[in-house]
């Protein structure tokens, strides 16, 4: 059965422009003011990680400082550490985000660390979220396949996503970073996942590398995860998951939710005349069948 509404996480100015060259803090700015007045109600803004490694975020701090900030929206940041932490605070971040893998392979290339170690150093970030009152999520990648290690196995997703949780995570976000995954896939890890939380805590994310973001979502949204991750034009990918691209597009998730009677609260228009305004500030096409739809309309 179909949920009757869902939260829709909008990523693309983190996970979006990550993986875009030379993106002007002024072009950024107009999208999440844009994002801001489509009814979205998270937008993840930016990232407080290594500029050296992700030099696309490295002006995630003007980026806070300098948006129009409506008030039931949540601004949220991805922090790997307490110096992340640290800026998100003086950021004002409404929320942060930590993440780590269920494989090591990609934790390692990403965070430059195990895993184990990385849930030692989120130890740290949810003790000062808790003491500064700030919601703390948790993402979990590679949960169907790692571009190093191969195969993930649900228990390993299961037994972290159970973990960041008792840690203290309000949710978790589970990435499949390579977006190779199928509905098979994700209803076997979904079954697994279920016994251990509840999938009222659990959103997915899913990269549409291998075009099958919408037929996963779709599967995820039949067995009770109401909160989709996802970015305006599909724009995205993450540096260091070797051939990954673009998130699901955020209007094509309205679409498939609208068309089927599932509230968003989102205004599809809206949502693509800023995906428009964007994708004609990097001079590239959306990577939306619905954008490109209404656009020749
Ligand atoms: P490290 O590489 O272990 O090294 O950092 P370090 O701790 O020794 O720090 C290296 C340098 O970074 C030092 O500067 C630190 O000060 C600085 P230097 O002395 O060389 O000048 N540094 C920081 N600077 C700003 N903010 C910080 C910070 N921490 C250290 N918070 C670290 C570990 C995690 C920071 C690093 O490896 C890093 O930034 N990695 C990049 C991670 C990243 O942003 N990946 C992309 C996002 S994750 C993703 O896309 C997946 C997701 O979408 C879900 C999915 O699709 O699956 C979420
Ligand atoms: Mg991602």
């Amino acid at each position: 059965k179909l949920p009757t509404r869902v939260k829709i996480v909008e990523v693309g100015p983190r996970d979006g422009l990550q993986n875009e060259q030379n993106v002007a803090t002024e072009a950024k700015l107009a999208l999440i003011n844009r994002l801001s007045d489509s009814g979205l109600k998270h937008i993840e803004t930016g990232a407080f990680v290594s500029a050296k490694r992700v030099p696309q975020m490295a002006d995630s701090l003007s980026v806070f400082h300098a948006i129009k900030r409506h008030p039931n929206v949540i601004y949220s940041a991805l922090t790997p550490n307490i110096q992340g932490f640290e800026i998100a605070l003086a950021a004002k971040a409404c929320e942060v985000a930590v993440f780590t893998s269920a494989s090591e392979g990609f934790c390692q290339n990403n965070i430059h660390c195990s895993v184990n170690e990385s849930l030692k150093r989120f130890e740290s970030v949810l003790a000062l979220a808790k003491l500064h009152g700030l919601p703390v999520r948790g993402y979990v990648s590679c949960v169907l396949e790692c571009p190093f290690d191969g195969p993930t196995s649900p228990q390993n997703v299961t037994n972290l996503a159970r973990s960041l949780l008792d840690m203290g995570c309000y949710e978790i976000s589970l990435g499949d970073t390579i977006g190779r995954g199928t509905p098979l896939q994700v209803a076997r890890l979904l079954d697994d996942v279920s016994k251990k939380v509840d999938p009222a805590r659990l959103a997915v994310h899913f990269h549409n590398t291998w075009g099958q973001a919408l037929p996963n979502i779709y599967q995820a949204l039949l067995m009770g995860i109401t909160t989709i991750d996802s970015s305006i034009a599909g724009l995205g990918g993450c540096p260091y998951a070797p051939g990954a691209s673009g998130n699901v597009a955020t209007e094509d998730v309205i679409y498939l939710c609208e068309q089927m009677g599932v509230e968003t609260g989102v205004d599809l228009q809206k949502a693509a005349s800023a995906g428009w305004m964007i994708c004609d500030a990097l001079g590239i096409s959306p990577r939306s069948n619905v954008s490109l739809a209404l656009r020749s309309q």
